[in-house]
């Protein structure tokens, strides 16, 4: 008999750096070699992960985001079993989906302006889809996005991604979409006033770098966009779904998008889905005739697995309470790591809503030797003290984490949004500890960094 899943993982789990090195991105396991992260989780519960020796480790990632009631959430599990379980009439095609229905029904309830939904698989696709829906329902073909944006790495959503990292080598792009800076409203008239443009697609706030809005600038954003013309698009795959404290972003700022783009955490982290949430006067453009029922869509979009994920999600964001959770766990870490720029001069600012946090740091302004630091680790490699503070984090306190961006100063803070209070503390006396350690010169964070810098150096020839 051939062995289930759990055997064969049980099985093979120590040859998984062996397989992917052999068999898929082989980049991907000399990073996590280099820094040390090659542990081999083999469980997970929660905002936790275990390693091979049943280590402990706090989730500040929740794989991009996905993961925000925590991972194998029990109510998320309990609806996918018992689709499986109950012999639903999955993906017919020529029939419509129950399910999708009833999710789409309770995601509106959240969005109460919103009239429609359109389901996909990911976070690009959706983005690929306001693309059509604002080019149909407009007639115009531009669109706005922000530097720095990301909105995925498909070609409508790489064509407007505001980092050249991501863009370089794949064009040419998408025609027609033009970038303005974020926070900037002289801008974003100066493009919408051609009249041209279909749809301005912002982040309400930027993933890259955790880049706040100011206070008027959706709203006066979203005005503008009425003015002209123009779809207001929120890409909320990242900061949707109680990410921020509310359960859109733009609630903060009392915005009502044209659409709205969600992903990630809708269904808990199982099963890959996405939702655009938009007005009917969009969405009747785009499927406006019988022969155009089907005239965007995908194979696997609304299927059984996602939607009862989908529906689970929603039950449990309101009934754990999970939105309020994070604005007030957020707002505590936020309040605790921003006191501590008063002992630590590289800590520069601390920034976000709810649990999307932004730890920025920045050269010293009184320490010679700290800011000589500094500048020869720029020097060597924009961005790399950041990973002087996540590798002890990840090493030394079991806290995985991440940096928000390439070459950023930023480290971004995206826990599971059931994280406790205890949790909090783990995160603020680790972060106390490493941050401590980064204004020791010399010490074992310095070189780490010569270290790395060293790595850089071998592997680029
Ligand atoms: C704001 C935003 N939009 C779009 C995407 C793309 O989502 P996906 O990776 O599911 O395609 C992401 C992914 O990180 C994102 O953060």
């Amino acid at each position: 008999m051939n062995p289930s899943i759990a055997e064969l993982f049980e099985r093979r789990e120590h040859e998984r750096y062996a397989l992917h090195s052999r068999h898929l991105d082989e980049q991907m396991v000399r990073v996590l070699r280099t820094i040390g992260y090659d542990v081999g989780f083999c469980r997970a519960e929660g905002q936790y992960l275990y390693d091979r020796e049943g280590s402990r480790y706090l989730d500040l990632l929740s794989g991009f985001g996905v993961f925000a009631l925590g991972r194998n959430h029990p109510a998320v599990r309990e609806a996918l079993k018992c689709v499986l379980d109950s012999e639903l009439p999955n993906l017919v095609q020529m029939d419509v989906s129950t399910l999708a229905g009833i999710l789409a029904e309770r995601l509106l309830t959240w969005v109460p302006y919103l009239d429609k939904v359109f389901f996909a698989n990911s976070g690009a696709e959706a983005v690929e889809a306001a693309i059509k829906f604002a080019r149909a329902a407009t007639g115009r073909s531009g669109i706005v996005y922000c530097d720095h944006a990301f909105h995925g790495l498909s070609y409508g959503a790489l064509s407007l991604n505001g980092d050249h990292v991501f863009r370089d080598g794949f064009g040419p792009l998408l025609p027609d979409c033009h970038r303005v800076p974020f926070n900037n409203l002289f801008a974003l008239e100066k493009a919408l006033h051609t009249r041209e443009m279909a749809a301005f697609i912002v982040e309400p706030i930027q993933g890259k770098g955790v880049n706040l809005p100011d206070d008027d600038y959706l709203k006066n954003a979203a005005d503008l966009c009425r003015r002209h013309g123009t779809l207001f698009v929120a890409d909320e795959i990242q900061t949707g779904l109680g990410r921020t404290g509310r359960f859109l972003a733009v609630e903060h700022w009392n915005v009502e998008p044209d659409m709205v783009l969600l992903a990630k955490a809708l269904s808990g982290g199982h099963v890959p889905v996405s939702a655009v949430l938009t007005r009917r006067r969009i969405f009747e453009r785009v499927f406006d005739r019988l022969d155009r029922a089907v005239i965007h869509g995908s194979t696997f979009g609304k299927n059984d697995l996602a939607m009862a994920a989908g529906i689970a999600t929603l039950d449990v964001l309101a009934s754990q309470g999970l939105i309020e959770n994070a604005a007030r766990t957020g707002d505590y870490l936020a309040r605790v790591l921003a006191a501590m720029r008063t002992r630590y001069e590289l800590l520069k600012d601390v920034r976000g809503k709810g649990l999307m946090i932004g730890i920025e740091f920045g050269s010293s302004t009184s320490s010679l030797r700290l800011r000589a630091s500094w500048n020869a680790l720029e020097a060597a490699n924009k961005g790399l003290f950041c990973q002087l503070i996540t590798i002890p984090l990840f090493r030394d306190h079991r806290i995985l984490s991440q940096v928000a961006g390439h070459g950023s100063h930023t480290i971004k803070l995206l826990p599971p949004l059931v994280i406790s209070r205890e949790d909090c503390n783990w995160i603020l006396d680790a972060f106390d500890a490493v941050i401590a350690g980064g204004h020791r010169v010399p010490g074992a964070i310095w070189s780490l960094g010569r270290t790395l810098v060293g790595h850089a150096m071998r592997a680029s020839g």
